[in-house]
C-alpha cells in the first residue's frame, strides 16, 4: 500500500516508517519538523534501505497539504502529528486543540474528498481516565479525561467515529496506546524530548546520561506492589509492528475500531528504575516526592482484542525496553 504517514519524522512515526517499509509498503511523510528533524530520513535509510519520500508541510495548511494529495494517490494514513505535552496542554489549550483538532480535520477532509478511506489515529490509554478498573478494556469507552491533550484524543475518536458512521466505505483503527518506551536496536532512533522530559524513562535516561541529578519518584503511597506508580510499558518497535498489522486491517473491513496496543503487564517506577539500573550498569540515584497530581495508581491494557483482531501479540520485555533506551542515549552522547 501506498501510505501517508503525519508526524512521521517523530518518535512513534520513525519507527512505524521502519517496519512499514520492511513489510514492503510505500511510506510518504508529512511533517513540519516542530520535534523532530530531518535526519531521522537518512536514519530510517540506513536501516531500510529506503529514504522515504518527505513533504515539510504543516497539517494545518490545508492548501499544502492538499498538494501533497494531488501529487499522491494513498491508500491509506496513520496519523501521528500532534503535541503531546499533558503539562503543556493545560497551560496553552487553544494551541493544543488548534493543532490535534483542526489540523486533524484538515487531514480528514482531505481524505474524504481524495477518497482516502483507510485510517489509523494514535490515541491514548488517556482517554480512559480514572473512572474504570484495570485491565482497561476497549468496551469500557471514553472517560473523563483530566487534560486537554486527552480531551483532543477523545475528540479526535468522536470524530473519526461519527465520520465513518456518515461514510460506510470508510474503515479506521484508533490505537489506544500505553507507555511507549525503549528505541530502536540500531541505536538510531529514538525518542529526544524537548526540555525537561515529563515522562519516567526519558527522564531516567537524562539522569545516566549526567544531565540530571537524581530521577523523582512521584510518590510511593499508592496500593502498588512498592508503593510506585504502575504502568503498561511498551517497546516502541512492538507499538510500530501494531500500525503495520492495523492499516493492514483497515484496508480489509469497514467501520470504526478500538484497539488498546499494551503489554498487558504493569511495571512499578522502582521496578523500571531497577531495569535500567541493570541496563547502564550501574546505581541510579533517586528521590521520593509527593505524588504528581493527575496522576493515576495503576493503568494496564486488557490486550486480548489486539490480539483477536489484529493477531497482535508484544514480543519485547522491560529489561530489553531499558537495553534499547540506554543504547540510544549512549550514542547521542557521541
Ligand atoms: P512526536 O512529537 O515524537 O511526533 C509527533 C510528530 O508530529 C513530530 O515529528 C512533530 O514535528 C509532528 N507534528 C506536530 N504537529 C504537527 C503539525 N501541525 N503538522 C505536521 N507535523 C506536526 O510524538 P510521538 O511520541 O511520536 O507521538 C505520536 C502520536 O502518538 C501523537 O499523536 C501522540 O499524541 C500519540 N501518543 C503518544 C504517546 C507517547 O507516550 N509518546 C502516548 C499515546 C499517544
Ligand atoms: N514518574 C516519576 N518520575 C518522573 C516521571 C514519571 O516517578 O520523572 C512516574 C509517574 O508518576 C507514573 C509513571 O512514572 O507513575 C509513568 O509516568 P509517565 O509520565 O512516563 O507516563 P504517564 O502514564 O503519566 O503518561 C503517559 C503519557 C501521556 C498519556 C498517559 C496515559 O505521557 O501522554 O500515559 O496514556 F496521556
Amino acid at each position: 500500500m501506498k501510505i501517508l504517514v503525519t508526524g512521521g519524522t517523530g518518535y512513534i512515526g520513525s519507527h512505524t516508517c521502519v517496519e512499514l517499509i520492511n513489510s514492503g509498503h510505500e511510506v510518504v511523510i508529512v511533517d513540519n519538523l516542530y520535534n523532530s528533524s530531518l535526519d531521522v530520513l537518512d536514519k530510517i535509510e540506513t536501516i531500510t534501505g529506503v529514504k522515504p519520500k518527505f513533504y515539510k508541510v504543516d497539517i494545518l495548511d490545508k492548501e499544502k497539504l492538499e498538494e501533497v494529495f494531488k501529487e499522491n494517490k494513498f491508500d491509506a494514513v496513520i496519523h501521528f502529528a500532534g503535541y503531546k505535552a499533558v503539562g503543556e496542554s493545560v497551560a496553552i489549550p487553544l494551541t493544543y486543540y488548534e493543532n490535534n483538532i483542526a489540523g486533524s480535520i484538515n487531514l480528514y477532509q482531505l481524505m474524504k474528498k481524495y477518497e482516502v478511506r483507510n485510517l489509523v489515529f494514535s490515541s491514548s490509554a488517556t482517554v480512559y481516565g480514572d473512572d474504570f478498573e484495570v485491565p482497561f478494556k476497549e468496551e469500557y469507552g471514553l472517560g473523563t479525561t483530566t487534560n486537554p491533550y486527552g480531551t483532543t484524543k477523545k475528540m479526535n475518536e468522536m470524530i473519526i467515529t461519527d465520520m465513518d458512521k456518515a461514510e460506510p466505505e470508510n474503515s479506521s483503527v484508533l490505537l489506544r496506546y500505553f507507555n511507549p518506551i525503549g528505541a530502536h536496536a540500531s541505536g538510531l532512533l529514538g525518542e529526544i524530548p524537548n526540555g525537561i522530559p515529563n515522562n519516567l524513562v526519558p527522564y531516567i535516561a537524562q539522569v545516566v546520561a549526567g544531565q540530571r541529578d537524581f530521577l523523582r519518584v512521584w510518590g510511593n503511597d499508592y496500593d502498588t506492589v512498592d508503593g510506585t506508580g504502575v504502568r503498561d510499558y511498551i517497546h516502541v518497535v512492538d507499538l510500530a509492528k501494531a500500525h503495520v498489522k492495523a492499516i493492514e486491517y483497515a484496508a480489509s473491513h469497514k467501520g470504526t475500531e478500538v484497539i488498546n496496543i499494551g503489554t498487558g503487564k504493569g511495571y512499578s517506577v522502582m521496578q523500571v528504575l531497577k531495569a535500567y539500573e541493570k541496563a547502564c550498569g550501574h546505581d541510579i540515584p533517586y528521590q521520593i516526592m509527593e505524588r504528581r497530581p493527575g496522576d493515576i495508581a495503576v493503568c494496564y491494557a486488557d490486550t486480548a482484542k489486539a490480539e483477536e483482531l489484529l493477531g497482535f501479540k508484544a514480543q519485547y520485555d522491560i529489561d530489553e525496553m531499558c537495553e534499547d533506551s540506554y543504547r540510544f542515549t549512549c550514542n547521542l552522547k557521541k
